[in-house]
């Protein structure tokens, strides 16, 4: 089946859509994204991502080419269009494409931003495998730029990490600054100490994951204890257990770090309690 694509106010099949050489967002990264899940047909923290790409557009002066409404509207009729029972909305806003590549801001009067939507169908993403036996992840360092609060396209360190992770026989790879985990290549990082759960908290040197604010509001409402606090990968080889959050990945469970097994070396308990209640809160208040 073609997918139905959305760009700049159109619905056209993939191989038809179409983005200018000189776009921003080719050319020098100048663009933000934003990934929301879908369960059920439905939108999964709609509302958390649409405020996230807001402030990731202001925090870079870029104008916002939609209203909330008519975002929800294209998430909604993208759903439809492509049948999405489980799976993902990636969405992607550009500073556009001026005539020319200049380091230099184009006018937004005049070069309208570029707005592009697709869907990824992943059936079984709520029941994945890999939730039951956990991931493996290495440590590297965190080697990108000071504003990874801002969920701009510059993945390509990220890539890189998932590449050394992949190198090395693991699923993925968490980044360490000044001897601190910062987070995953594409998810918050957490580790669990008898029932308490630490994360590092929120400040630019990480993204504020929407699914994150969920889950600690979720354990917090289990009575479950969280600190918000650096960590280090020393502390994290020696927890009981340890865990990723994501809009991709919902709450999954870390079984191994830089080749040491944690705790037993089987899934804990915590982080698939975590998920159960993530899941099904959430699937409540979908859209
Ligand atoms: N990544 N940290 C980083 C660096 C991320 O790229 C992501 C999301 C997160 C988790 O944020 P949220 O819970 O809002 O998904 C944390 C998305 C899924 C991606 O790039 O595909």
């Amino acid at each position: 089946m073609t997918r139905t694509v959305y760009v700049n106010g159109e619905y056209l099949p993939e191989n038809e859509a179409k983005i200018s050489i000189f776009d921003r967002g080719f050319l020098m990264a100048d663009g933000v994204y934003e990934v929301t899940s879908v369960l059920e047909g439905k939108l999964i923290d709609f509302d958390g991502h649409a405020v996230r790409l807001q402030r990731s557009l202001d925090e870079l002066d870029m104008n916002n080419p939609i209203s909330k409404e008519d975002l929800l509207e294209v998430h909604r009729e993208l759903v439809r269009a492509n049948e999405i029972d489980e799976g993902l909305i990636y969405l992607q806003i550009t500073r556009g494409a001026p005539d020319d590549r200049d380091f230099v801001f184009p006018d937004p009067e005049t070069t309208p931003q570029t707005i592009v939507l697709f869907t990824q169908n992943k059936p079984g993403l709520a029941n994945a495998p890999t939730a039951q036996k956990g991931i493996k992840v290495i440590s590297i360092d965190d080697e990108r730029w000071g504003r990874r609060d801002i969920k701009t396209v510059q993945l390509l360190y990220p890539s890189m990490g998932k590449m050394m992770a992949k190198k090395a026989g693991k699923d993925d790879a968490w980044m360490v600054e000044d001897g601190f985990v910062t987070e995953g290549t594409s998810n918050n990082a957490y580790i669990v100490k008898g029932n308490k759960i630490i994360t590092r908290a929120l400040s630019n040197e990480i993204l504020h994951g929407i699914t994150r604010a969920a889950v600690l509001r979720f354990a917090r409402e289990a009575q479950m204890e969280v600190e918000e606090r650096n960590f280090t990968i020393d502390e994290a080889k020696e927890a009981d257990e340890a865990f990723i959050t994501s809009a991709s990945t919902f709450v999954m469970p870390v079984v191994e770090i830089d080749d040491v097994s944690l705790g037993d070396g089987q899934v804990g308990s915590v982080a698939p309690r975590l998920r159960e209640i993530y899941l099904e809160e959430s699937l409540k208040k979908a859209i």
